[in-house]
């Protein structure tokens, strides 16, 4: 998508379609004014007549007369309130972006006018740049069959403002929408992948080209260094996978002190989970190749990082494997060592995405980062729990955890903390081990963050479980590119 910011309307400029937001009030502004004049009163008629009552997320197109240099108007609702919730911006916003994809339209220009109001111009903008970034989203793999007909030409926005202050607005606003939607392609690409082209050593390639593309600090750990290190419990559920496990480390350091303490994003990174020994049922097995969207998160988030040059430190971890059956598989009752020293009794080998975490998580100790959150495909637990809509939180640290979820308020990619206690803990006791690595039927997502919460105890710790978020929801079977816009502005928050 092509971004352009004007800091005034002009009507005589050439534009396929010319979007203009309106409120069921009768009075207008200043430009709308303009246009209500120069179009021979259309936008009061309109107001006036039943045609169109300017409701949120209402569109009307109308041929432009002479004079103006759109080819059509489309007038879309905002509705009466004064100050909108983000919520129906979204409403709005992804709305006009299907009309867009749906009439074919490339070159739209959308005046900002004085009906919107001041605070909601960044929403506006972000929010509109984000849903054309949804809507437009084509897999890079899809057959063109699934991809419809016509390959869409890339589509030029220009967003026509009131005054300067608003185009300053609506400029950082759009620089913002453009880099989580970036972020997001990569994560949905990354997702849709098959497994047998996304491994875990493709991911490790993806993180050296983003080294050389973004200037990130990128360090690959095979599986004899992550060996050296101890990650018994990591390299006992590789073992039983012909693809060699990876433990992907990116850097990014945008802070004027290169040595500040960075922010830690960790993301699991099963780039096909078949349960192991513990085989899971055939039905739905291919969406098991979206088990490595906390990775695709983290990928997505530290592209976002690096294109908006927030003056942080980033430091992203991905431990990457597979999961599968075989003859020196993990096997329930096995005993193994994490890299901290505590012992785990595998009770079930589909519970492996924290025993890769719990490796990853003591090996981010050595950043002594500031904050700490992993993204994973944790549990189907939490689809019961908040189904496709909400990821799941829970964490060691409260202000971490209130951080996380006002940044999914902002960004509109909602979580909702679940609780972690003492009396969860119990599930995970073992016979034979430190920890079992499942607790039983009941609170699957809480016991699962319990027992990350014994690797976590030297940082200040968030787990976000995205099983219901990363694919599945309004994105259909494709991969939504969520937790990409929680974790950007969770980045950003801090700066
Ligand atoms: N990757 C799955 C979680 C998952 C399941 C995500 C379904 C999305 C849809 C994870 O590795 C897993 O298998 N978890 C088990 C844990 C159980 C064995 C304690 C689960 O949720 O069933
Ligand atoms: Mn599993
Ligand atoms: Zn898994």
């Amino acid at each position: 998508m092509k971004i352009l910011i004007k800091s005034s309307l002009n009507l005589t400029l050439k534009t396929d379609c010319l979007v203009v937001a309106i409120k069921p009030a009768k009075k207008l502004g200043t430009q709308q004014g303009e246009l209500n004049s120069a179009t021979g009163g259309l936008i009061n008629r309109l107001q006036d007549g039943d045609q169109f009552s300017a409701d949120k997320s209402e569109i009307i197109a109308a041929p432009a007369p002479e004079g103006i240099g759109a080819k059509r108007l489309l007038l879309l609702g905002v509705g009466a309130d004064k100050k909108l919730d983000a919520e129906s911006i979204k409403d709005v916003t992804s709305k006009l972006a299907k009309h867009l994809s749906g009439t074919g339209i490339r070159d739209v220009t959308f005046e900002l006018n004085a009906l919107i109001a001041k605070s909601d111009v960044e929403t506006v903008v972000r929010h509109l740049v984000e849903s054309i970034g949804d809507t437009e989203y084509k897999y890079i793999m899809q057959p063109k069959s699934a991809r419809g007909a016509k390959a869409s030409k890339e589509i030029k926005l220009t967003i026509s403002c009131a005054d300067r202050a608003q185009a300053n607005a609506a400029k950082k606003a759009a620089s913002v929408g453009q880099a989580i939607s970036n972020g997001k392609t990569l994560a949905k690409d990354l997702g849709n992948m098959p497994g047998n082209v996304c491994t875990p050593t493709y991911l490790a390639n993806q993180a050296k080209k983003m080294a050389k593309s973004h200037g990130l600090k990128v360090k690959i750990l095979n599986e004899k260094e992550m060996g050296e290190l101890g990650m018994g419990s990591l390299l006992s559920v590789s073992k039983g996978s012909r693809e060699p496990a990876k433990l992907i480390v990116m850097e990014y350091k945008g802070a004027k002190n290169k040595k500040e303490a960075p922010h830690a994003l960790v993301g699991k990174g099963l780039t096909f989970d078949a349960g192991g020994i513990s085989l899971k049922p055939s039905p739905k097995m291919d969406e098991m190749k979206y088990d490595m969207c906390g990775a695709a998160s983290v990928f997505g988030a530290i592209l976002a990082a690096a294109e908006l040059e927030l003056p942080i430190n980033v430091v992203a971890v991905v431990p990457s494997s597979e999961n599968l059956p075989d003859g020196i598989a993990n096997k329930p009752g096995d005993v193994v060592t994490s890299m901290s020293g505590q012992t785990i009794e595998i009770l079930n080998t589909d519970a492996e995405g924290r025993l890769i975490l719990c490796d990853a998580l003591t090996y981010t100790e050595r950043f002594k980062p500031q904050s700490v959150i992993d993204i994973a495909t944790l549990t189907g637990a939490v689809i019961v729990a908040l189904g496709h809509q909400t990821a799941g939180v829970m964490g060691n640290d409260q202000e971490l955890v209130d951080d996380i979820l006002s940044a999914g308020e902002t960004s509109l990619d909602h979580a909702w903390q679940l609780p972690i206690k003492e009396t969860y803990k119990k599930q995970l006791k073992s016979d034979f081990a430190d920890l079992a690595n499942i607790g039983g039927p009941s609170a699957g997502t809480i016991t699962a963050a319990c027992f990350l919460s014994y690797f976590t105890e030297k940082f200040r710790w968030a787990h976000l479980d995205i099983a219901g978020t990363a694919w599945g929801g309004s994105a259909g079977k494709l991969a939504s590119g969520r937790a990409v816009p929680i974790l950007t502005q969770y980045l950003m928050d801090r700066c």
